[in-house]
């Protein structure tokens, strides 16, 4: 079973001025592929607060996979794929290329998000968007990726 921490990032929800619909989103599409939320916490766009989530998440090997969403634009105060980039030891940059490939089909502002991916120990780290719509969007690009990915980043899988 993957074991999945949901990180939303946003100053809005954080401040319980918005709801965060994303990370509820997030929640229901793993459950497709028997992944299980074992952690989820909703932080501001705040770049030593998400290095310092991600990297203990990492570190104590809470997660196989952890999925952000939001902070991936070009607003001053997105910095999630910044902070993204300060823990990873290993780029996967794959799963965004295939994510902007796919859905730039459907809306060319997918163009706009700058979205990272990448591994530190044993846990993948993928930045997704903050809209509802583009989290659906995004995810469903790669949702069935994962398990494959996550199977040979843990060894559990060494051939093909
Ligand atoms: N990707 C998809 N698939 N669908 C979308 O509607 N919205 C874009 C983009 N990615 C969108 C998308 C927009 S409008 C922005 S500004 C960026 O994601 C960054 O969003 P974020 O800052 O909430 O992460």
């Amino acid at each position: 079973m993957i074991k999945v921490a949901i990180l939303t990032i946003s100053d809005k929800c954080s401040a319980g001025e918005r709801e965060d619909e994303s990370g509820k989103i997030i929640d229901e599409m793993i459950q497709e592929i028997g992944a299980k939320k074992v952690y989820y916490d909703v932080i501001p766009d705040d770049f030593e607060k998400i290095k310092e989530v991600l990297y203990n998440i990492s570190e104590k090997g809470i997660a196989d996979l952890i999925l952000t969403t939001g902070g991936t634009g070009f607003a001053p105060r997105d910095v999630t794929p910044e902070a993204t980039m300060s823990v990873i030891e290993k780029e996967a940059p794959g799963l965004v290329e295939l994510i902007r490939w796919e859905t730039v089909k459907i809306t060319p502002q997918a163009s706009l998000s700058r979205a990272r991916a990448g591994i530190r120990k044993s846990t993948l780290i993928v930045n997704l968007p903050g809209s509802p719509r583009a989290v659906k969007e995004c995810l469903g690009v790669i949702l069935h990726v994962l398990p494959h990915g996550i199977d040979i980043l843990k060894g559990t899988i060494t051939e093909h």
